[in-house]
């Protein structure tokens, strides 16, 4: 028996060599397209050389391109970025360190011009309770070009809630699991991510108690190391806050944990972090020179952790130093996450709905997509549920909750258009030169709940 599992566990090892291949846009055409990717992934130990090698077919992967490791804790992590890639492209490619390979993944490069693009955009996905939406992204992910996630990127801090977690160490192995779950999809798809509060830093007991975790889990340390957003192409800091164009839009991934006066996290969550970077200089840079391309690229999208309008409600201090710009620039959509719900607002500024109508409305549209699923979720759904029963005359698209889901409420804020409290869903946006249509997909059943179109 021993030596059965003695043999299973090497015949794991060897096959799981090379764990949780992601890839994110990398590089700049000198047009301000990305013509590059980033290719990452995860060893136990350290290998010999960081190797991609890559090719138009599968049995003909001539190219090679080497890249770098760190380790911040124990497992070690790779980054290659394969430069200048030929535009709308399949490539193939695999990992490993010269000599052995993982098996072969596959992506598609950046469209070169204002081609269409669709993109799936949530914040806060889980491994727990987040199987629904990774089947509906593994079913559909021939016609997703993109995802953009809003922060809270697998919940590995709250590990100590899983089994057998209260007091072992799980957050490395939580990590890992939640990676290696979405490296069927993002080993395909370009997977951008932002700063949420769940990245930063380790809190549990087995974390909190050893001085060595507690300095090299915290501050985003982990989140930073694991993957390679192109904020070198476009003057961001680490993965905290970075922009990149694809198809007609462009995309700005911002860190709204502490990358503001007053930020949630501006200085400590459990433990210290913060001091990035003046974000908000490098926003008003970033968006003067989006603006002067909108000719090319009409959409100019922003994401964020923590949402600025929810409930009716507005976060004052992210009001005060964010939406400005919004006006200025002319952002279309802010999407957001944090609360475990959807919502879509009207086109809102100063905390007034300026117009019931998304055709050229010239402020922005706030969207909330923070229910795709995840270890916090599912009780607060099923009280809900339980709610919604109690109360047969409140229709479910316009209700909130009071007091940590104690009371339901109609949402009375003229604010919000939709909301869902009860199902796990994404968005997925299908951009084109003339509209920006955004359905609201629950991944349960896959079914649209929501939809809305921008026009200019
Ligand atoms: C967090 O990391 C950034 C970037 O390395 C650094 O500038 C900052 O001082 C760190 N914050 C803390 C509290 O250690
Ligand atoms: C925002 O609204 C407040 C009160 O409703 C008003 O005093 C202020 O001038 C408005 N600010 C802008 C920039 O419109």
């Amino acid at each position: 028996m021993k030596l059965l599992f003695l043999g299973l566990g090497l015949l794991k090892a060897i096959a799981a060599e090379y764990t949780q291949v992601h890839i994110a846009l990398a590089g700049d055409d000198g047009r301000g397209n990305s013509n590059g990717m980033a290719v990452s992934w995860q060893t136990e130990e350290d290998t010999q050389a960081t190797v991609v090698k890559y090719g138009l077919s599968s049995d003909d992967m001539p190219m090679v391109e080497t890249g770098t490791s760190s380790t911040y804790y124990s497992t070690w992590d790779h980054h290659t970025v394969l430069a200048d890639l030929a535009p709308d492209t399949k490539y193939f490619y695999a990992v490993g360190d010269g000599e052995t390979f993982s098996e072969t993944f596959q992506f598609t490069t950046s469209p070169e011009g204002g081609e269409s693009v669709t993109f799936a955009v949530w914040g806060d996905l889980g491994l727990v309770n987040g199987d629904s939406t990774r089947e509906y992204l593994e079913e559909n992910k021939e016609d997703i070009d993109l995802i953009f996630h809003l922060g809270d990127v697998g919940y590995a801090d709250d590990s100590f809630l899983h089994l057998g977690c209260l007091f072992r160490f799980c957050y490395e192995e939580k990590f890992n699991e939640y990676m290696e779950s979405m490296e069927p999809i993002v080993s395909e798809i370009p997977y951008h991510v932002m700063p949420g509060n769940h990245e930063a830093d380790c809190h549990d007991p087995a974390c909190l108690l050893s001085a060595e975790r507690r300095d090299k889990l915290s501050n985003f340390t982990a989140y930073n190391s694991r993957f390679r957003m192109p904020s070198e192409e476009s003057g961001g800091v680490m993965n905290m806050w970075h922009s990149f164009n694809y198809g007609p839009v462009h995309f700005v991934a911002l860190d709204l944990e502490t990358g503001f006066p007053g930020a949630a996290e501006e200085k400590r969550y459990v433990l210290k972090c913060g001091g990035f970077g003046d974000q908000l200089t490098w926003l008003r840079e970033d968006l003067e020179e989006a603006v002067k391309h909108r000719e090319e690229r009409p959409w100019i999208v922003l994401g964020g952790h923590h949402p600025m309008y929810n409930g009716g409600m507005v976060d004052p201090k992210m009001a005060a130093a964010i939406e400005p710009l919004l006006a200025e620039f002319g952002v279309d959509v802010f999407f957001t996450g944090h609360v475990h719900s959807y919502e879509r607002d009207w086109p809102v500024f100063n905390s007034t709905t300026v117009v019931k109508s998304y055709s050229n409305p010239g402020i922005p549209t706030h969207v909330m997509i923070g229910g795709p699923g995840n270890d916090e979720m599912r009780d607060a759904q099923r009280r809900m549920e339980e709610l919604l029963e109690e109360h047969p005359g409140l229709d479910p698209s316009r209700v909130s909750t009071q007091a940590w889901y104690d009371s339901l409420v109609e949402v009375n804020s003229d604010m919000i258009a939709v909301t869902d409290f009860t199902h796990f869903g994404i968005g997925i946006v299908h951009a084109d030169m003339e509209s920006f249509k955004m359905q609201y997909v629950q991944t349960t059943s896959g079914e649209v709940f929501d939809e809305f179109t921008l026009t200019k």
